[in-house]
């Protein structure tokens, strides 16, 4: 168990240079509603579309931002496509965790040599504002990642899009900022192959690791590696089920998306107490702890900036590593399946993702589980 991050530096020895995160793709079952949702419940703006109205004929995409986060909300319009069966076989999950590249044809050619398995080729895609190349590999599951080079493109999102404007509707944004990590859940006995396809492939390094003694309750257990890229804007940790009493987490996931998949998406915000303020009155919904879980808080984590009590109303988490502390709260499951979730972050230094709060975490998980009737 290695119990801080070491501080990395991007070096030319970064195989896989990658500036941040592009975008992230969800198949969904009704993409304008889910912009409507992501608008209105977490503080997202229009941003893009495509669609019927720009001659695509099989699919609509909307795409919402706020700050540094983009997600594109795509629906196929027609029966027997391959993103309905997406959406068939795992409900509304992400498809794409785009990557920020400068240069999208190495970067697929050198994953491609290194293993991976080709998803998209290097393609170009121009408009009257330039143009983009994008080229994907596969990851877990049925995710991929898309590599995109937008240097010579200065339009809205990509060519072939449309800026969406909606002048009568536009919530307020509620403070997220940037996409803070991505987790993936893999099935049991496959943590260190993905560990190694990222070390072999993409160039990143291991920079924690958590097993099922670090991580588990009296029911459920399960193992847990963060892997990073070499500037540590990427962090993407690797969960697999471990053996307990009863299902884990994991493995509720693992059924009912039937498959490898994302997890949770990690959003950064500067005042979390703000944000999850306005989460909550706009309908989100959150993880509890017990409130006793405050009793012995400041003993555990020390001082810190803010009142104890609001963090208490809202149920926000709090730990303290080597480099500082974190302050974390996850949602609900956003769609009927139990499988994807929302965490707000806020780092006051800490560069870790909150060990010290997974017990009361999982337990509070398993509450929700034992009223689903899946634990
Ligand atoms: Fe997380």
């Amino acid at each position: 168990m290695i119990a801080t991050v070491p501080k990395k530096e991007s070096t030319p020895k970064d195989i896989m240079p990658i500036n941040g995160t592009d975008y992230l793709e969800l198949y969904v079952g009704n993409a304008k509603q889910a912009a409507h949702f992501y608008k209105t419940a977490f503080g997202f703006q229009s941003l893009a579309y495509a669609g019927l109205a720009t001659g695509l004929k099989d699919r609509e995409s909307y795409v919402v931002g706020q700050d540094k986060i983009r997600l594109v909300l795509t629906t196929p319009l027609k029966s027997g496509t391959k993103i309905g069966e997406h959406i068939d076989n795992h409900g509304d999950g992400v498809k794409v965790i785009a990557l920020w590249v400068d240069d999208a044809t190495i970067s697929f050619h050198s994953a491609v040599e290194r293993g991976a398995r080709p998803y998209m080729k290097p393609t170009r895609e121009e408009d009257k504002d330039g143009y983009v190349i994008r080229s994907g590999i596969y990851t877990y599951g049925e995710t991929v990642h898309i590599f995109v080079e937008r240097k010579n493109y200065s339009g809205t999102f990509l060519p072939g899009y449309q800026k969406w404007e909606t002048p009568h509707y536009n919530p307020t944004s509620v403070g997220l900022k940037y996409v803070d990590h991505m987790v993936g859940n893999v099935e049991l006995g496959r943590m260190d192959y993905w560990v190694e396809f990222y070390e072999k492939v993409m160039g990143f390094t291991q920079i924690l690791s958590f097993d099922d003694k670090d991580i588990s309750t009296e029911y459920t257990a399960l193992m847990s590696k963060v892997m990073s890229n070499g500037n540590g804007k990427i962090k993407f940790p690797i969960n697999e089920p471990a053996a307990g009493m009863k299902k884990s987490q994991v493995e509720e996931y693992l059924d009912f998306y039937e498959g490898e998949g994302v997890q949770h998406i990690a959003v950064a915000t500067d005042d979390i107490v703000t944000t999850v303020l306005q989460l909550r009155s706009r309908g989100i919904e959150f993880l509890r702890v017990p409130t006793t879980y405050y009793d012995t808080l400041l003993d555990r984590v020390g001082k810190i900036d803010e009142d104890l009590q609001p963090l208490k109303d809202l149920g926000i988490l709090v730990d303290r590593d080597d480099d500082g502390y974190l302050l974390q709260i996850f949602t609900k499951p956003i769609e009927p399946r139990p499988t994807m979730f929302f965490e707000i972050i806020q780092r006051k230094g800490a560069n870790s993702f909150g060990k010290g709060n997974f017990k009361a975490l999982f337990e509070a998980i398993e509450r929700e589980q034992e009223l689903r009737g899946t634990l």
